[in-house]
């Protein structure tokens, strides 16, 4: 028996059945693994986070969620819909899709309601998860009356607040300052250490050697270009020129895979 999280074989998926979104895609993913799918804006990056959450199902190959087929029908079987929704966490690439509370506690204190926390605990996680992305001082605030980042960090709030397994992540760092994007690639690396599996969609190449063992490279033909070690991806310049994940009139001033890595090693050295 395998022990992937998800398998896709030969995924294709037309929105109205018209326009390509992906194309014969061939993917898995292994608990504790972290994965990012890098790809330009519209190779389907997006679509596919959508597929892997059951929220849109492809017109042609097929899905496995720990060996279980996901389809239009698996989530109409309670037990399934629950042992899914219970382990995987989406955050939506557009936090106005993901909040829709009142007040920003709320939102954070939906999900783990649904889990049939007692109140006393349901209250101690949103203050641990406020407290955690720094967001204590947007409590009682409406959320569609705060700013993108500010937003951003509540959704990833909402995500974090009923510890699941699984994290799929739209573009988490998008429209965050340098100090919360470093805040969101530690979360990251604090929570597969933790022995989470987090896939990321992203096009920031900066913040990639942190947030991944592999890549899927996601192309304009919106099928997988690549699926390699992130060394292996981020050392091959053709690749990201192809790709357009890079302009073909930029100098690569960077060791792209070096840029962080680092830092990480530092910070654990200073945690012993
Ligand atoms: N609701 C929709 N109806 C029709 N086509 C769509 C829809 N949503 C996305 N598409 C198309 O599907 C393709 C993949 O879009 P997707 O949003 O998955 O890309 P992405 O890689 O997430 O892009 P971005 O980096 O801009 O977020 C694009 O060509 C897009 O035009
Ligand atoms: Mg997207």
């Amino acid at each position: 028996m395998s022990d992937k999280i998800f398998e896709l074989k030969n995924v294709s998926f037309y929105y109205l059945d018209k326009f390509p979104a992906l194309r014969e895609i061939n993917l898995y993913v292994e608990p504790g693994e972290k994965i990012v799918l890098l790809g330009a804006n519209g190779s389907g990056k997006s679509t596919l986070l959508h597929i892997l959450d059951g929220l849109l199902f492809p017109q042609e190959g097929n899905i496995q969620f720990f060996n279980q087929a996901i389809n239009e029908n698996s989530f109409n079987d309670e037990k399934f819909n629950a042992f899914f929704r219970k382990r995987v966490a989406f955050l939506f690439q557009n936090p106005d899709i993901q909040l829709f509370s009142s007040t920003v506690k709320d939102d954070i204190a939906f999900a783990p309601l649904q889990l049939d926390m007692s109140a006393d605990e349901v209250n101690k996680r949103v203050d641990e998860v406020m407290k955690f992305m720094r967001i204590e001082h947007l409590k009682e605030r409406a959320p569609h009356q705060l700013s993108l980042g500010e937003k951003k960090k509540v959704s990833i709030g909402t995500v974090l607040s009923f510890n699941p397994d699984v994290l799929l992540l739209d573009e988490p760092t998008a429209g965050l300052d340098p100090r919360s994007v470093r805040e969101v690639v530690d979360l990251i690396i604090e929570a597969n250490e933790s022995g989470k599996t987090i896939i990321t969609a992203t096009h920031d190449l900066h913040i990639v050697s942190e947030i991944a063992d592999r890549v899927y490279v996601l192309n304009d033909e919106k099928r997988i270009a690549a699926s390699d070690s992130t060394k292996n991806i981020l050392m091959n310049e053709d690749l990201l020129h192809k790709t357009n994940l890079i302009h073909i009139h930029e100098h690569v001033h960077e060791d792209l895979w070096h840029t962080h890595t680092h830092a990480h090693h530092d910070l654990h050295e200073h945690e012993h």
